[in-house]
């Protein structure tokens, strides 16, 4: 990524913005859409065709972005949304079973299974996270042929391990079982293929990679299990009623509309659709290859120095789990916006004291890199962390690696 895709990012100067895993930095054509939106809704009111094209110009490209087919893509307003949608739709026997693993689960794809273990009688089967990754051996030794869903971060929101959703989703495959992947934090920083991934549905909001605002995602449901399934909740969008009017429904003619579409429901994030429309077309140009060679090349530069001044990076040296966020800490060693770890606060305070914006997950200092981070950026959290240890003396250094452990991870 070149200067010139920074400087359509005007937040990116003036602070190390590392917190893209919260919300990303918006870009000016974002903000320029938005605003032209506002615009036009203000002086002329707006026009429903138009918005409704909006919608489809951005469901096109959400498509395009995880090579599925445009009606493989529903419209919602956040992840959740589109688990409970998918989750809450799916033919439940009392007895059936669902895998995840909740240490490295956000809440919001923890909550809906024990609801439907509450009104559907179905089982939750938990299972330990494996140092701060996804079990997927230990998930697929649970697997048996009671299983109807086995779910997963794509990366997890701390430490923010990539997952082997490939195996997962292959192993899953073999007992009939249904993948259903939050992608919430990696869609926009990592190149995505659901055929490649053989998973059946995904979730994603567009305020974190996809560069855009909250309230406006996308659920993609393979069309064969789509067309399956009887939704959840319906509205005239989801609803197929060829040519006619919305209103020329007859009782007993519910048909739905095919694959994902049938989840759509009714009035539509319309200014959500307008900047993530606007934001995709940027991210398309840039190329989804060349955004996660760079935001991956800088994560490993900043794993590699954060390791090298001896603090304790989650995971250790740059490997496969590696994506594009950079833990400091013990995973797990703190509630969802905590760290245990006096030291860690500690660091933290000094990042954010060097103009560092990150965030506390879970016990770790998460530091998410997006597009308009560069080497720079990485540098100067190295040379924070630097002065943080040079300062706090002997009471930061009993948070250090020994050195013998540093060769290893
Ligand atoms: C992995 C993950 N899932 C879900 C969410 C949020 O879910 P929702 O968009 O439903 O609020 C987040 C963060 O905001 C996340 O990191």
């Amino acid at each position: 990524m070149n200067s010139q895709v920074r400087g359509i990012f005007p937040g990116a100067s003036g602070q190390v913005y590392l917190d893209v895993s919260a919300r990303s930095l918006m870009p000016e054509p974002v903000s320029a859409a938005v605003d032209r939106h506002i615009h036009t809704r203000m002086h002329y009111g707006g026009d429903k065709d138009e918005l409704r094209a909006e919608v489809e110009r951005a469901r096109h490209a959400f498509a395009g972005l995880i090579n599925s087919s445009v009606n493989e893509i529903a419209i919602t307003k956040n992840v959740s949304e589109g688990l409970n949608l998918f989750a809450a739709s799916l033919p439940w026997e009392a007895g059936d079973n669902v895998l995840v693993c909740p240490e490295l689960e956000h809440p919001n794809n923890i909550y809906l299974w024990f609801n439907l273990a509450r009104s559907r009688g179905i089982e939750v089967r938990t299972i330990p996270a494996d140092e701060g990754r996804i079990p997927v051996a230990a998930m697929g030794n649970a697997l048996d042929e009671r299983t109807r869903v086995v779910t997963m971060p794509s990366i997890s929101f701390a430490p923010g391990f990539l997952t082997d959703v490939k195996s997962l989703a292959l192993a899953a495959k073999q007992v009939g079982a249904l993948t259903l992947v939050d992608a919430a934090q990696s869609i926009g920083a990592i190149d995505t293929n659901v055929r490649d991934l053989g998973i059946d549905a995904l979730a994603v909001a567009t305020q974190k990679c996809l560069l855009s605002l909250y309230g406006f995602g996308f659920l993609y449901v393979r069309r064969e299990v789509a067309e399956s399934l009887v939704p959840i909740h319906v509205a005239r969008y989801g609803i197929d009623l060829g040519e006619a009017h919305e209103t020329a429904f007859a009782e007993d003619e519910l048909k739905y509309q095919p694959g994902a579409l049938r989840f759509d429901l009714g009035n539509y994030n319309y200014l959500g659709a307008t900047a993530a429309a606007t934001a995709l077309d940027l991210l398309a140009g840039w190329g989804m290859k060349n955004v996660e060679a760079h935001v991956c090349g800088l994560a490993s530069e900043l794993a590699t120095g954060l390791l090298e001044l001896g603090l304790p990076v989650a995971g250790g040296s740059p490997g496969s789990h590696l994506a594009h966020i950079v833990s400091v800490g013990e995973s797990g060693g703190g509630r969802h916006y905590s760290a245990d770890d006096p030291a860690m606060n500690s660091l933290y305070d000094h990042f954010v004291a060097a103009g560092i914006k990150l965030s506390i997950r879970s016990g770790v200092l998460r530091l998410s890199i997006g597009v308009y981070n560069q080497s720079s950026d990485i540098e100067h959290v190295i040379a924070a962390a630097r002065t943080w240890i040079e300062t706090k003396g002997s009471g930061a250094s009993s948070h250090l690696l020994g050195r013998e452990d540093r060769g290893r991870r």
